[in-house]
């Protein structure tokens, strides 16, 4: 590890309003990125060994990667390295560029988060072309794709694709600018088929959303299985009102959710499937409680938006003491 500055600048973001902080990370150059990753260096508790993701054909060093959202165009891959994560969702991407909501929210609550952004992107090309040039080593890099109709899921796939590890299709957006949604589960399914026609071979992870029953959660690893995804991501942002517009609910309440939905999926998942839990996972104890249900691999976006690097960093490193007693 060299200079610490990602947890003063965190100190720094926290006291500005989380819309104004989000905006500030993502308005910075990539080449500034970069640099303030390198000075920082990678945390020193990954030794650099690696565990070996066997559905998806890669190596982490820890468990724990960074949820789509937080790097939507691919600028900040470097920063995902210096923070430790064992990998990097960028993204959601969509096939062309795209505004997204003309009022866009980001909010941080007690121990939750407010996301209303409509899926702003750069589109495909654009982040295809960052990813060509910019990966950091030793993390791999999975790519959200996202579309506001079902051929722009191949197409968006097709791009960005050869860029990536693996591929995660999110049907599951809360707040399309155009009230847009792939959530029912034949639409679902065409998506999902389009993007695994373009994947050119590369693994491709169905994103859903936060589901409360059995059946419903088993619609949708039957979705994956039929269009020959290699596992779930569970889940997507809860479905919220926000000052009176329609957001997405992060954090702490989509905890238990996904606890039940990771066993649920693996109940009726084929064996060697990859299941990915992502939602509120904001101690290291819920980190192990996921993975000993049976999840391969955890996101979070909200603990770092809520809480830091050294929480983030908290959580990756039990991860890798999980893997060392458990794989
Ligand atoms: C600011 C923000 C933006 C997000 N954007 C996306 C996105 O573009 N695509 C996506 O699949 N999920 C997106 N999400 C959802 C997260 O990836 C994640 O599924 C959800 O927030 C639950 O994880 P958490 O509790 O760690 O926040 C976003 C979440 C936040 C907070």
């Amino acid at each position: 590890m060299g200079i610490p500055l990602l947890t003063p600048a965190w100190f720094v973001l926290r006291t500005l309003s989380a819309d104004f902080a989000y905006r500030i990370v993502h308005s910075t150059p990539a080449s500034l990125v970069r640099l303030v990753a390198r000075l920082e260096g990678r945390p020193i508790y990954l030794s650099g060994e690696r565990i070996p993701i066997k559905g998806l054909g890669v190596e982490v060093e820890n468990l724990l990667g960074i949820a789509a959202g937080f790097d939507k165009d691919a600028k900040l891959t470097w920063l995902a390295w210096a923070l430790g994560a064992g990998f990097h969702v960028v993204g959601s991407v969509l096939p062309h560029p795209h505004k997204g909501a003309k009022k866009k929210v980001v909010a941080r609550l007690r121990n939750s988060t407010i996301n209303r952004l409509g899926l702003p992107s750069e589109g495909a090309i654009r982040v295809a072309s960052r990813l060509a040039k910019a990966k950091p080593p030793s993390i791999p890099i999975a790519v959200s794709v996202a579309s506001l109709n079902v051929e722009g899921y191949s197409l968006a796939t097709s791009i960005l694709a050869p860029h990536a590890d693996w591929v995660e299709v999110n049907i599951s957006c809360p707040n399309t600018a155009e009230h847009r949604s792939f959530e029912d589960p034949d639409l679902a399914l065409k998506a999902c088929r389009e993007a695994r026609g373009a994947a050119d071979g590369k693994p491709i992870l169905l994103k859903i959303p936060p589901l409360k029953s059995r059946d419903d959660t088993w619609i949708y690893a039957d979705v994956a299985r039929e269009c020959g995804a290699s596992g779930v991501v569970a889940s997507n942002t809860l479905r919220t009102k926000y000052k009176g517009l329609e957001a997405g609910l992060g954090g702490a309440p989509l905890y238990p959710i996904v606890k039940s939905m990771v066993s649920w999926l693996r109940e009726r998942l084929p064996e060697g499937s990859i299941v990915v839990a992502v939602g509120g996972i904001d101690d290291e104890f819920k980190a192990v409680e996921l993975l000993d249900l049976g999840a391969n691999l955890l996101e979070t976006i909200s603990t770092l938006l809520l809480y830091g690097p050294a929480k983030f960093r908290k959580i990756a490193k039990a991860t890798i003491e999980w893997a060392s007693r458990n794989l």
